[in-house]
Order: structure tokens, then sequence, then C-alpha cells
């Protein structure tokens, strides 16, 4: 007779009971905390959401939102252009370019030339030069000296408004980074227009004549051809630049650019 059998006809031994119950008890024990187990690892994994709405699982990684991991994109910041103080702007030998500019309130001493305004010392190599060109039957004019910031704020607008800024800025330059606003720069040209602020100006008795002699009066042509990259500019055989006679003869025999020969950089914005 086994176990259970001794239990219905209740006849077993108090030992027999003890191992009996002790089983019994496992096995419910066993069962309940089972049960319980269970109904408490489904409640942790359910996530709260209010009322009527379905209940979701909890991922068991966590995501960490995109904008904890990746550092925000932080643009490097340009040091250009930088802008010269007015006593750098007042050099004679200043290098304004697409990269350094000019303070919107620098105003050169000016006096004035025929067909405009220039610092002194360049306005009398330029009387120079526009007579020997003239004895030389090579007769020139001045299209444009000095030009204010203001001034050169219409002028570029202008030529963005004809030909988009990406075209004027081969061009014309921005308020600020304008020769025109140093006082030292003019730009020549027929005295029928003919070719004028045209590259054809260049290939013509006048431009070859300035290309040749101006240093001589202490200008340089600005803009060679062929040069953009270095320069930012187009060539433009009509605009000459006052650096006086040595520098200007110096930077003529190295066939470098002003900003070359002065180790500035330059080149676009
Ligand atoms: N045309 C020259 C670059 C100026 O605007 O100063
Ligand atoms: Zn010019």
């Amino acid at each position: 007779m086994n176990l259970v059998q001794k239990f219905k006809h209740k006849n077993l031994t108090k030992k027999e009971k003890i191992v009996f119950l002790g089983i019994v008890g496992l096995v419910l024990v066993t069962v309940f905390s089972s049960a319980w187990l269970s109904l408490y690892n489904n409640k942790s994994e359910t996530a709260y959401t209010p009322a009527g709405n379905v209940p979701q699982q909890v991922a068991e990684t966590i995501v960490v939102p995109e904008s904890e991991t990746t550092p925000p994109v932080v643009e490097p910041v340009s040091k250009w252009p930088i802008t010269y103080s007015s006593s750098e702007a007042s050099s004679i030998t200043v290098v304004v370019n697409k990269k350094h500019k000019l303070p919107s309130t620098y105003v050169p001493d000016l006096t004035g030339v025929t067909g405009g305004q220039m610092r002194p010392e360049a306005a009398q190599a330029m009387t120079s030069l526009l007579f020997k060109a003239n004895e030389a039957s090579v007769g020139m004019k001045i299209i444009s000296s000095y030009r204010s910031y203001n001034t050169q704020v219409t002028t570029y607008q202008k030529w963005v408004n004809q030909q988009g800024q990406a075209e004027a800025d081969r061009g014309s330059a921005r308020p600020g980074h304008s020769e025109h606003q140093t006082g030292l720069a003019a730009d020549l040209g027929n005295p029928d227009g003919s070719c004028n602020l045209l590259a054809c100006f260049g290939t013509g008795a006048q431009g070859i004549w300035l290309a040749n002699n101006a240093h001589t009066y202490g200008f340089i042509i600005r803009y060679p051809d062929s040069k953009e990259s270095l320069t930012g500019y187009q060539y433009e055989p009509w605009h000459v630049r006052y650096v006086g006679v040595d520098a200007a003869t110096a930077v003529y025999q190295s066939g470098q650019t002003l900003d070359q020969y002065y180790g500035v950089e330059a080149g676009g914005y």
C-alpha cells in the first residue's frame, strides 16, 4: 500500500503523515510562488499608459535620443575679413582685398585732381602721369578715383542688380573692400570713352602705355590678366593703384600681384 492509499484508509504512521504533509506543502509553495512571480513580471514590463490606450512593451535597451549622442554641428568661425585700423588703412602700401577691408568710417586726406579726388601724393603723381601720357599721344581721363564707403555701397549694389552677386563680385568690391576708398586708386579711360572699363582697354594704345609706364609714376596695374585666383578680381587694365615709385617698380619687376609681393592673404571672400 503506497502513501496515498494509506492516507485514504487513514492508517498512516505519525512519521508518514509528516512526510505526506511536507510534500503537499512543498508542492503548494512552488505553485503559488511561480504564479505570483509571473504576475509580478508582467506588471513591471508594462508601461504606464493613460486610460484607453493600449499598453506598450518597454524596450529592453534604452534608446538615447540622437540629440544627446551627436554633438551639434558648429560652423567654424572665419577670421575673414580682417578690418584694418585707421592708421593701418592710411599706409601708402595698405593692401585692401576681399580678405582685408577698411573701416566704414575711414576717409583719407583728399585733394582735387582733374576728374575726381585722390590723396595728395597720389593726386600729384596722377597729374604727372596724365600730362606725360598726353605728351605721348595716349591721353587718358579719370573715370573714377576716390569713392567713399557709402558711394561703394551704391556702386556695388548697382552691379549686383545688373549681374547678380556672383558676377558682380568678380569686378566690383563690396563696401569696405575697395581700393577706391583709400584715395590711392583710379580707373582711367580713353578720352572718347571706347573700351571704358572693358578688357579691350588693355590692348589699346593707352592701356599698353599705362602697363609699361605706370610704375615710373608710382602706380601699379592692380588686377592683372589671368590673376583672378590671386587678386579675387577679373582683369582690370584700367585700374591703377598708387604705392610710391619704389614699391611700384619692385612690384612691376617681380611680376607678382600686390598681395603676393607683400605676402598678404588674398583671393575670395
Ligand atoms: N573694381 C574694383 C575691384 C573695385 O570695385 O574696387
Ligand atoms: Zn577701380
